[in-house]
């Protein structure tokens, strides 16, 4: 593994080789979708379907990589957390590689080892191959086993210059709303279904961990789980949520077993879940280096009689986000010392923290975001509350580097903190930019 040079020590204490950086994922910058090879994925699929914004063009990253490592040296980062997509590599999510696809990854790769910027891997933000979609998609164990291939191949092609891996990004997200509910790619709607899929995600996570581990070298690998603490005054009501959300990752995943009381209640609802075999556990609890946290909101909970869980999430109040989502700094706070209270002392990533706001303006070249720096500002304080009462966090990625395809909400939701003019892709630093450029160089020292 080729390591980018030691940094200075942090001075406001957070821990020594602390890095901040920026989070990215590739069906939301990439574009280029039909380019040098690559296999069509369930968004490609699935955004097409549902006929709104696609990820066709996106910030046309995959021609611009390279201004785009300029941009994030030139703003001090330490830390890239982007995606592998999935069928740019093996477009069909078995058998032979696709060598132009690998290229792209080594060239960024390589891209920010020059610029002294540690590169994170994610394996899975979302893009399934379509062919794998078609052949029964996370519902059916195969993909478990085509993913810890893909895996495999990706630490035998890259294990020599990646500085930290990430087996799935948000497993909740790609069960619940994308199996579930059906707000997400592929869009089915199935409760059983749903948990069958995150059980299958679970395992492949645990087989990768198993590939990679042999492949990276010291390269540290995690996964990453969102988290939301929740609230309320109805304690059953906050449990099941919790156990729904929360637990039902973190519990397989770092104490190899299911929060036993939310499995019943779901077997007494659905029947037995013959999928859940319990023998995976000891695959999915592998020991990892990391646990990834995506944090942005808490959520409040009531008692309520929507199926399966009798709980609501209630629509936030007071300050929120242009997605809704309830600004509440003090929620990083309690969520990341509640993870050492029940976990014990695993070392912690931030793997995304950021908000969507609408009201920027241009004024003299630059993007006025004055509510995305207060976000980002308020989340680092109290990541450092954190830190000071013993929490092992070790890096912070700002969601996202770019404005960006926003999933089912297209491109009006704008997380960056670099605007995109997606007419001409102009890249335009907003104030949050500037303001993290500088909190970065204040804690280096003024480096
Ligand atoms: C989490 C997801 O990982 C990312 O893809 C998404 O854009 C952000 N949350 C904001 O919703």
């Amino acid at each position: 593994m080729t390591a980018t040079a030691p940094l200075p020590a942090v001075t406001g204490g957070l821990p020594e080789g602390f890095r901040f950086g920026a989070a990215t994922a590739a069906y939301q910058i990439e574009g280029a979708v039909r380019e040098d090879g690559r296999g069509e994925s369930i968004w490609d699929r699935f955004s097409h379907r549902m006929g709104g914004d696609t990820g066709d063009v996106a910030c046309d990253h995959y021609h611009r990589w390279e201004s785009d490592l300029d941009l994030m040296a030139g703003l001090g980062l330490e830390s890239y957390r982007f995606s592998i997509a999935w069928p740019r590599v093996q477009p069909d999510g078995r058998g032979a590689l696709n060598p132009r696809g690998v290229a792209f990854y080594r060239r960024l790769v390589e891209g920010c080892l020059e610029r002294g910027i540690e590169p994170v891997a994610t394996l899975y933000h979302w893009d399934l191959p379509q062919a794998r979609q078609e052949a029964g998609g996370w519902a059916v164990r195969d993909t478990a086993l085509r993913f810890a291939e893909y895996a495999a191949h990706m630490g035998d092609a890259l294990g020599d210059v990646v500085q930290g891996w990430i087996t799935h990004n948000e497993p909740w997200v790609v069960a619940i709303l994308g199996h579930a509910l059906g707000r997400k790619a592929p869009g089915v709607r199935d409760w059983p279904t749903a948990l069958t899929v995150a059980h299958h995600l679970l395992l492949s996570h645990g087989l990768a961990v198993d590939a990679l581990r042999s492949r990276v070298g010291s390269a540290p690998i995690g996964i990453t789980l969102n988290l939301n603490p929740m609230r309320g005054d109805d304690t059953g009501a906050v449990a099941r949520m919790d156990a729904h959300q929360n637990r039902w990752f973190l519990d397989p995943v770092l104490r190899g077993t299911y929060p036993v009381e939310l499995l019943e209640h779901y077997q007494r609802t659905f029947g037995p879940l013959p999928s859940l075999n319990p023998e995976d556990l000891d695959v999915i609890s592998r020991p990892i280096d990391f646990l990834g946290v995506n944090y942005y909101s808490p959520t409040v909970v009531r008692a309520s009689a929507e199926p399966p869980l009798q709980a609501s999430a209630v629509a936030a109040r007071g300050r929120v986000t242009a997605m809704g989502w309830e600004v509440d700094a003090g929620g990083l706070y309690d969520l990341l010392l509640r993870l050492r209270a029940d976990y014990g002392d695993l070392e912690i990533w931030i793997t995304e923290n950021g908000a969507a706001f609408d009201d920027e303006r241009l004024v003299d070249g630059v993007v006025e975001d004055a509510s995305r720096v207060a976000y980002l500002s308020e989340h680092l304080d109290a990541l450092r509350r954190a830190v000071a009462d013993g929490v092992n966090v070790a890096r912070y990625h700002a969601w996202s580097l770019l404005d960006n395809f926003e999933w089912e909400h297209g491109y009006d939701k704008r997380f960056g903190i670099v605007r995109v003019d997606y007419a001409t892709q102009e890249r335009i630093l907003k104030r949050s930019a500037l303001w993290y450029r500088d909190h970065i160089a204040a804690e280096r020292g003024g480096r």
